[in-house]
């Protein structure tokens, strides 16, 4: 059994993708153990809880601690529960080598553009809407990557495109965005679960 954890800082409407994934049977091999924030009030806790997932929140505003240290308890936390797999799942925060080294090629980030486009520090949210719009893209759409040093920049694992319209705002872009997300991400951790990713240097090789 691959033990999943999802790491969520709002919504959480693509973690809720991955529930409804495995709950439809679409990675039998794979489970999600966990469900991290750090954010106690983020709604992605509640969805956890409604599908008896456990839940963790460490507050990031305000604790006593550097970064590196941060990341050290998730770490603990995470090998505790022996996690294969961490799906970075609208989670906000920065991570350092810490967390990022021991997880290399276990740890998966969605991005709501088609990278290496609009990705990168500040490209988050709708920041990254608002700036396909402004750069009259005619195509956009969502990424799910491996998660190296950094920001945005490891391999590709699957990618989704959107056709922007002309009539198109930051907010109905996001919108068919984050359909496309729900549809790669759940996608992509089956890839995952199926032992069908593999790494080339900076590339994915995918077996299907
Ligand atoms: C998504 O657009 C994702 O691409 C980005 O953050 C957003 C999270 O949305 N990383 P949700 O919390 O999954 O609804």
């Amino acid at each position: 059994m691959i033990k999943i954890a999802v790491f969520a800082s709002g919504g959480g409407s693509n973690l809720q993708a991955l529930i409804d994934a495995q709950e439809n049977g679409l990675y039998p091999k794979g489970q999600i153990r966990l469900v991290f924030s750090n954010v106690p009030e983020a709604q992605a806790l509640q969805r956890a809880e409604n599908h008896k997932i456990e839940s963790v929140a460490i507050a990031s505003k305000g604790f006593p601690g550097t970064r590196e240290e941060y990341d050290q308890e998730i770490l603990r936390l995470c090998q505790a529960k022996k996690i294969d797999l961490i799906c970075l799942a609208g989670y906000t925060r920065i991570m350092t080598p810490v967390l990022i080294k021991p997880y290399l090629f276990k740890m998966m980030n969605i991005h709501p553009a088609l990278l290496p486009k609009f990705g990168g520090p500040g490209m988050y949210g709708h920041f990254v809407h608002e700036a396909v719009v402004k750069a009259k893209e005619k195509e956009t759409g969502a990424t799910v990557h491996f998660v190296t040093e950094g920001i945005d920049a490891g391999p590709v694992i699957l990618q989704g495109d959107v056709k922007v319209h002309p009539n198109d705002t930051p907010l109905t872009l996001a919108e068919r965005v984050l359909k496309v997300e729900h549809q790669i991400y759940p996608e992509a951790v089956r890839l995952f679960v199926e032992g069908k990713i593999k790494v080339d240097g900076d590339r994915v090789k995918l077996s299907y």
